[in-house]
């Protein structure tokens, strides 16, 4: 690696905060992971980075800049945070707090923006100029370029698909609205519906994988959905047909020419791709419009590190 042009990487979201240090060739040389501390995100940032500084102290590699990407509304020229649906960032200033705690140049962007600019740089989109990007966990998070620019907003904030209304009287958000898309195609989507599945259905074989009712995530679901459990397909089916909806929307917005998806969902796999792909074509198809190019992520869980690093050495160093 070359010493003067590794980078940390960081990426918060609302379960994990995760890092790393970084070549200037997108390649990840060490990484950490910790639980988020919710009511405190930047300082599961800062002891992130100190944690990481001190391994390239051990490995001898210089640290040149420092990239991290947040889940929430991110003011990217200043590096603040201006909402978030999932997180408290117990000091919203994340880029000041980092460059005087360490002295290094720093860069704070989206989540999702961050892991995106990374499959344009060294993932599956490379050469792409025109992309978007969809992140698939707790919540949803997106990026889009267009014309090889990550697309920003008026405020620095913008591309929030995870908020756009899908159905105003549907479930309740975090972010205080009712029915915003991430409550309708991500994991606590499958979450609330495998609830109301198992209550009309407690012989379904989810309630063999969660403890409680309560307790049901989305991996007991595409557990379930493994051995063919109708009402875990059922589940699946629906969150990711919704997905699909919102993915007909991306292409009538902004026609790109691949859609990534990543995240921790997607490795629900076939049971919830294959109805948003299905629902993808039905609804381009129908209106005369080429297919859209759809691949997962090539950098996987790292995407978020390794696009932070990668944002931080176009931005930062
Ligand atoms: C946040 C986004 C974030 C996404 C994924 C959403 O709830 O509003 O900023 O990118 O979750 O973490």
């Amino acid at each position: 690696m070359s010493e003067s042009r590794a980078a940390i990487g960081v990426d918060i979201g609302g379960t994990k905060v995760k890092g790393g240090i970084v070549s200037s060739k997108g390649a990840l040389h060490s990484r950490v992971e910790h639980d988020t501390d919710v009511h405190a995100g930047t300082k599961s940032i800062i002891a992130t980075v100190h944690e990481l500084l001190e391994r390239s102290g051990e490995l001898g590699v210089a640290i040149g800049c420092i990239g991290v990407g947040a889940a929430g509304f991110i003011d990217s020229r200043s590096g603040t945070v201006i909402f978030a649906a999932n997180l408290v960032y117990d000091d919203p200033k994340v880029a000041e707090a980092l460059k005087a705690r360490f002295g290094l140049p720093v860069v704070v962007d989206n989540d999702a923006n961050a892991a995106t600019w990374g499959e344009k740089i060294f993932g599956t989109a490379q050469g792409a100029a025109n992309l978007a990007l969809l992140t698939i966990g707790t919540g949803i998070g997106s990026g889009f370029i267009v014309n090889g620019e990550l697309l920003r907003g008026a405020t620095g904030a913008g591309a929030e698909m995870g908020h756009t209304i899908v159905d105003p009287s549907g479930p309740l958000c975090g972010c205080g609205l009712k029915g915003c898309f991430e409550q309708l195609a991500a994991g606590r989507a499958i979450a609330r519906l495998a609830r109301e599945g198992v209550t009309e259905n407690p012989e379904s074989a989810i309630m063999g994988f969660a403890s409680s009712v309560e307790d049901i995530s989305a991996r007991d679901v595409a557990r379930a959905a493994a051995g063919f459990d109708e009402t875990a397909c059922r589940v699946l089916r629906r969150a990711g047909q919704a997905l699909g909806v919102g993915m007909s929307n991306v292409v009538n917005i902004f026609d790109p020419e691949v859609i990534v998806l990543g995240g921790g969902i997607i490795k629900v796999g076939e049971p919830y791709l294959g109805p948003a792909r299905d629902q993808l074509v039905k609804m381009t198809m129908s209106q005369r419009r080429r297919p859209v190019r759809v691949d997962v992520t090539s950098l996987g869980a790292e995407s978020g590190i390794i696009g932070a690093a990668a944002l931080a050495f176009d931005q930062a160093a």
